[in-house]
């Protein structure tokens, strides 16, 4: 059975959607777009995710094409007409077609498009021996909180991990840590979990509050604030988060490895608490 895809009002297999070139999403990287996961066919956290839409859209002045009632049938509608019990859905608004001119077109749709994939948790290999990151400068733009679909910042930056045999790259900016090209990050230090704060910098992961949900919960001491890059280089541990990876733990960061260059305990504890939720929200769900 073929993907399933939803294009500006129409489910259709994934090869017949097509765009016209003059998408503002192609030409301009003009959109924003969302990534859910679904467990057990429910869509995680989608309250919260499309809070989030509607601050990028209004970060990228773009009217919410669409109400929430609206988006959450949409969502399921997607999920029901794919495979598998866990699916990763992916959804992205541009500000439509029209002839290419920076300023914002008038009276033109938005696009809408939906795709699913399947869902694959962590293979067990990279939660128990962690994963390689190398660091870099944070180059990209002051809206980080946007999730907007142009992207070539965070692509060249993640492209330089793959260059250097690491999952992800840890960004600095002006000496503090932001986030990663494609993860918020986390660090433990003197036995504090830390996680630099909500803002311009760093796209607010939805997976970035269930951790510290479950750090209030599992009375982990924990404290958001800004961390310097020395706290980083010299943090016992280093854990990187986001709806497709969950939490992994960095056990190399520039060649040399964090902590014990192993997971450490306050990974694995929390590591546990996520999979708990998980399950719950699964066995709710089914
Ligand atoms: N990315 N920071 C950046 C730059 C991200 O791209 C992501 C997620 C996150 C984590 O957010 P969340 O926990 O809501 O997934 C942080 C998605 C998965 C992607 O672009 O594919």
């Amino acid at each position: 059975m073929s993907e399933i895809v939803y294009l500006n009002g129409e489910f259709l297999p994934l090869e017949k959607a097509t765009v016209p070139v003059l998408d503002r999403g192609f030409i301009f990287g003009d959109g924003v777009y969302e990534v859910i996961p679904a467990y057990s066919r429910h869509a995680f956290r989608l309250p919260e995710h499309l809070r989030r839409l509607e601050r990028s859209l209004d970060g990228i002045r773009l009217a919410n094409p669409m109400g929430d009632a609206d988006w959450t049938r949409l969502i399921h509608e997607i999920i029901a007409r794919n495979q598998g019990d866990d699916q990763s859905i992916y959804l992205q608004v541009t500000r439509g077609v029209a002839k290419r001119d920076h300023a914002f077109p008038l009276n033109v749709k938005p696009t809408v498009f939906l795709m699913s994939s399947p869902l694959v948790p962590p293979a067990r290999e990279l939660v128990e021996n962690g994963v390689p990151a190398i660091t870099a400068t944070d180059f990209r733009w002051l809206k980080c909180n946007v999730k907007s679909t142009s992207l070539l910042g965070n692509c060249l930056l993640r492209q330089a991990a793959v260059d250097a045999g690491a999952t992800e790259v840890v960004l600095f900016r002006d000496g503090y840590l932001t986030e990663a090209s494609a993860s918020n990050v986390f660090v433990v230090k003197n036995g504090v979990l830390f996680a630099p704060p909500k803002n311009h910098l760093v796209l607010p992961g939805i997976t970035y509050d269930v951790v510290l949900e479950l750090a209030r919960t599992g009375r982990v001491p924990h404290e958001v604030r800004e961390i310097p890059e020395q706290d980083v280089r010299s943090a016992e541990e280093i854990w990187i988060t986001s709806s497709t990876k969950e939490v992994l733990a960095v056990t190399t960061l520039d060649g040399r490895p964090v902590g014990a260059g192993t997971p450490g305990a306050i990974f694995r504890a929390v590591h546990g608490l996520y999979q708990d939720f998980k399950r719950k929200i699964m066995r709710q769900a089914a």
